[in-house]
């Protein structure tokens, strides 16, 4: 009954002076009212610690990570993921069984003692499996080289001074205490939309491989980078001040408009 594409072309159109026309008219414009931007991408509290995407991925004295090693579940899942503290005790396993047992039966075989060997043999496991995935927690980097210290030298402060040692900066510092201690970091969410809407980013980020011919998720840093700036803007260039580009219905629309992807409201609205 109601042409949608109509309403929202006027809506579009009209909208910022939405207050000025009645009750019926607002009831028609009203989504450009208060609502039309994200609510939650203007005040942020400061972050527990002082975390630097520019440092990360484009400054040219870091480690020139990409996003999705950080952010693991954004082609797989509606949630980017907040990268973890910790790396899980499977993983080295899981990617370097084979490398492991080589650099195991060599250190014996040089004659080195059973503790020797089997230290070989994890730094080999995680050098294999960090060279397959690339770092993808805080402690691949800011934690001790020999994985199985994290747990065994957990009481043993001179060893993670040490550890610590290696990072001038107080923020970098903040990330191994809470690596020794495991505890958690608590990052405040920037972007939340309201729970009534929905969106997933793996469609998306299907979507946008497909029109940048992106074949390998984890092979292009500079397209990936370019993904995600669509939508988030320049976060490899933001420090530890990071603003944050708000997104409008009227940026997600455009867009869809342009895709021929839906447009009803109850594509986003649920
Ligand atoms: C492609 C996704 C999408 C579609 C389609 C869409 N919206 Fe929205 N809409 C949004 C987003 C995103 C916001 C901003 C939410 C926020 O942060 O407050 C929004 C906000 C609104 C608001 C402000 C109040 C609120 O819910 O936060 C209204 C009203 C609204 N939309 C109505 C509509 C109507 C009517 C249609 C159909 C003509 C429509 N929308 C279609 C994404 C969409
Ligand atoms: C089509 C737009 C779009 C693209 C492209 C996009 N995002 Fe998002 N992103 C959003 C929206 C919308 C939210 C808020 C979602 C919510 O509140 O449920 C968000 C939230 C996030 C969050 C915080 C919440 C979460 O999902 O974990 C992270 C982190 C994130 N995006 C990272 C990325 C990265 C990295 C890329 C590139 C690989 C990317 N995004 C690409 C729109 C996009
Ligand atoms: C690939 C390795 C790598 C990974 C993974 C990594 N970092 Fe870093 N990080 C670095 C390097 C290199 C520096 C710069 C060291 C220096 O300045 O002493 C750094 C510096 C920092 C700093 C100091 C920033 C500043 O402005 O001084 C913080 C805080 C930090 N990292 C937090 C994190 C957190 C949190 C994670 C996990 C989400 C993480 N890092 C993952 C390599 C990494
Ligand atoms: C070293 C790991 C790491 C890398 C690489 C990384 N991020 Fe992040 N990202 C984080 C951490 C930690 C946070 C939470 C702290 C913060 O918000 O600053 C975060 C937060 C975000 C947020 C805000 C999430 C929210 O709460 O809404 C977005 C968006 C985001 N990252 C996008 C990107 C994009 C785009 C890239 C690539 C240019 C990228 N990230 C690369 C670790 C990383
Ligand atoms: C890069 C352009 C682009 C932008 C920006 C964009 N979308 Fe989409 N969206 C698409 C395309 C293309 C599809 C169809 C994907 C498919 O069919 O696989 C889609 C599909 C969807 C769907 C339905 C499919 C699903 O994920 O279940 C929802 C919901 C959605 N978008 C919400 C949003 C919201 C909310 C925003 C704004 C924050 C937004 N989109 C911004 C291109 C975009």
């Amino acid at each position: 009954l109601i042409d949608q594409k109509k309403l929202l072309d006027l809506g579009l159109r009209f909208g910022p002076l939405a207050g000025m026309y009645g009750f019926f008219a607002f009831l028609i414009l009203g989504f450009a009212g208060y609502g039309y931007y994200w609510v939650s991408a203007e005040v942020v509290p400061p972050q527990p610690i002082g975390y630097n995407h520019r440092l990360h991925v484009a400054d040219p004295k870091g480690p020139g990570l990409s996003c999705i090693q950080c952010h693991q579940y954004t082609d797989k899942g509606r949630q980017a993921g907040a990268p973890p503290l910790l790396p899980s005790p499977e993983w080295n396993a899981t990617w370097g069984a084979v490398e492991g047992k080589t650099a195991y039966d060599q250190a014996k075989k040089n004659g080195k003692s059973d503790a020797d060997a089997e230290k070989a043999s994890r730094m080999a496991m995680k050098a294999a499996r960090l060279q397959k995935t690339g770092p993808v927690s805080c402690a691949d980097c800011h934690g001790p080289d020999d994985p199985a210290e994290l747990y065994t030298a957990a009481g043993d402060r001179g060893f993670w001074d040490q550890v610590s040692a290696k990072f001038e900066s107080p923020e970098a510092k903040k990330v191994v205490d809470h690596i020794r201690t495991k505890r958690p970091v608590h990052w405040h969410r920037v972007h939340k939309m309201p729970t009534h809407l929905y969106f997933s980013h793996k469609r998306h980020i299907k979507a946008l491989r497909e029109r940048d011919e992106i074949k390998e998720i984890e092979g292009d840093r500079e397209k990936i980078i370019t993904m995600c700036r669509f939508c988030h803007g320049e976060v490899q260039m933001m420090g530890e001040n990071r603003q944050v580009r708000s997104m409008e219905m009227g940026f997600c629309i455009s867009c869809h408009k342009s895709r021929g992807a839906p447009t009803d409201c109850w594509t986003c609205h649920k």
